[in-house]
Formats: C-alpha cells, structure tokens, sequence
C-alpha cells in the first residue's frame, strides 16, 4: 500500500511538469486530487485496511494531498503570472517614438478679411451691429425703398421659407445685409425719437440668394454693410471714409475711382472700384482689361428709408455701403473661384 502511495505521488508530480496553462492545470487537479483519483480511492479504501495500518497510510495519504494541494496552489500563481506578463509584453510601449504631431486651428480666410474689416471701421468710430439672417420681405425690400415688382423679390432670387404669395410680408433669408439699416436706425432712434442719436456701424453677416452657382456666385455669402447717419454728413465723407477703408485694406499706394450706380436705398449710388493690383492699371485678365476692380457698392441713405429708420431727412443724411468679404478675400489672394470658400476642402483652407 504505502509502495502503491510513493508511485501516485510520483506519477502526479511528473505529469506536473508537462502542464503549460490554465486548463492543464485544472484537468491535471481533476486527475490527481479529484473525486476519482486514484488519492482519493485510497481514502475511500482506509476503513477496509486493517487497524493497525490504517494510521500510517492515512498519514502518508494526507501527506501526498497536502504536497500536491500546494503544488497546484504554487503553479497556478506561476501560470497565472506568465499569463500577466505576456499580457503585458503585447502592449509594451516604445517611449522612444516620436509622437504624434497636433495641427494647430486657423481662422477661416474670410473671418481674418472681416476682422480686419472689423480692426479699420473700429479705429474710424464704428461699431459692429448683428442683425437677423431670417428677415421678413418688408424689412430686406421694402422699408429699403424696393419697388413692389423688382426682380430681386422674385422666387428664383430669394430663399423664401413661407410662399410669397401666402401674404404681403412673407418671411426668408435675406438676401443682403440692408435691412439691418432699417433696424438699427429704429433701435437708435427709439432712444429719443425727437433727437436720434447719430449712427455710426457696420452690420456684418451671411447672405442668401437663390444663384445659379458659379466661380463668381454662391447661393451664400457675407456681406458687411456700412452706415453712418447724422447731421451734415455729406458725398464727401463717403468718399473719404471709403477711399481710407481701401488703403488700410490694400495698401497705402492703392487708387480709388467711384461709378455712379443705382441701389433703390441710396441716392445718389455709386460702386467703388480700386486700381487693379495685378496689372497696376494697364488691363490684365483679371481686371478683364479696364485697370479696374469692383470693391463694394455705396450712396447717400434714401430720404424714405432714412425716414422707415426714425430719422427725419430733412435733419439728417447718412451715407451707406456694402461690401463682400469673399470677393476682397479673393483679390487680396487672387483666388478665382468663389466655390471654395464654403465647401470645405482643408486643402484650400490650410492655405490661409
Ligand atoms: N445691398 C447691396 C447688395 O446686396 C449692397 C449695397 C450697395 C449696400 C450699396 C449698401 C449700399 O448699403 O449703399 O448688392
């Protein structure tokens, strides 16, 4: 019995030594300390021993459990270890490697043209004004002195969110920064409607029109308007603010020349070109051969629209412009087509 003892031990712990994992391990306690085990039959066959044997075999039996039991309790720690340590080895980290660069952000190109917009018109006294991209046709049309069927209030010029022929005022976007004028003024005014203050801002924002697009026009775009109005403001201050603006935006060498125009909110209209900066003049593509680029359209307020605003014409006059930060972004970076500036492409952005 106890030779039959010493070849169980010897057997358990040799195969002991071929377990590689978990699963071995448990089959192998199964095997060697389970119910059927060949340890455990020797237990089961102790009563039927004889008595006096019976004390050293269930010695030696308890011996070879209490052995194997902290065999198995040694191994499984060390499999247990291994697993752990492999874990650790696949996601072992080089901190030699370079890291991973982070781009820095950047303004948009059109942003940096309207903040400098915003730095010159700043230093000339005038203030930034929001005003709504959702507008209603009386104030984007007509408190601006449209006249009820002018092609601009037309379906195929305006993004109209209520049908426009569901009542006289429906709603849309608006299709310029104009009626912002018409708020403003009236904000200003309701301050002391017998003597309004006088104005001095600039309304910058997104425009919307229903284009057919193309390299010169988006469906959507900015627009910063312009507007003084006060005692005594005359043509001549237009010029002079505007003709300042184009210097400080393009240099100090930059000429300017006015056109008379029309826009039904000013009187007299006018649209500012400045010598093109390609050709210096001589007639280039660009400039498509006049010497000349359109930079924004301008006039003295509208005696009817400064009275929609509050103010009386005859106390006060005013002077008004409009500008597209898109197309100075352009000719200050000679970009050629509009479509790039809202369609996303980082490669384009990048560049700015
Ligand atoms: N609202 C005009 C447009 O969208 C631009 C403009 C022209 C604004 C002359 C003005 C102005 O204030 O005086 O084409």
């Amino acid at each position: 019995m106890l030779a039959q003892l010493d070849q169980i031990e010897a057997n358990a712990l040799s195969s002991l030594q071929s377990v590689a994992d978990e699963a071995a391990l448990e089959q192998w306690r199964v095997a060697h300390l389970g119910r059927s085990s060949p340890l455990m039959a020797v237990f089961d066959r102790l009563a039927e021993l004889p008595k006096d044997e019976r004390p050293l075999i269930g010695r030696r039996a308890n011996e070879i459990k209490r052995l194997l039991e902290a065999a198995l309790a040694e191994n499984t720690l060390a499999l247990r270890q291994a697993t752990l340590s492999r874990a650790l080895e696949a996601e072992r980290l080089d901190v030699t490697m370079p890291g991973r660069p982070l781009t820095p952000g950047r303004l948009h190109p059109v942003t940096q043209t309207l903040r400098a917009i915003y730095r010159i018109f700043a230093e000339m006294g005038f203030q930034v004004y929001l005003s709504r991209d959702v507008e209603t046709d009386e104030y984007n049309f007509q408190l601006l002195n449209f006249p009820p069927h002018h092609p601009a209030r037309e379906m195929q010029d305006s993004f109209y969110i209520v049908a426009p022929d569901s009542d006289d005022n429906p709603i849309l976007l608006r299709t310029q920064t104009s009626p912002g004028q018409i708020r403003a003024m009236r904000e200003f005014a309701a301050v002391d409607p017998q003597n309004p203050p006088p104005v001095r801002i600039i309304l910058p924002g997104m425009c919307y029109r229903y284009e057919q697009i193309s390299a010169r026009y988006e469906s959507q775009f900015t627009q910063v308007e312009g507007l003084a109005v006060g005692e005594n403001i005359t043509f001549s201050d237009l010029k002079g603010t505007l003709s300042d603006f184009a210097r400080r935006m393009f240099g100090q060498q930059v000429q300017t020349r006015f056109r008379a125009s029309h826009f039904p909110f000013t009187e007299p209209s006018a649209e500012m070109d400045i010598e093109c900066f390609i050709c210096g003049g001589e007639g280039c593509p660009v400039c498509k051969k006049t010497g000349w680029l359109e930079i924004l359209g301008c006039g003295m307020v509208h005696p009817i629209v400064l009275r929609n605003g509050g103010y009386d014409p005859q106390r006060y006059s005013g002077f008004a412009f409009g500008v597209g930060p898109e197309r100075v972004t352009m000719l200050r970076y000679r970009i050629e087509d509009i479509r790039y500036f809202w369609a996303n492409d980082l490669r384009f952005l990048e560049q700015f």
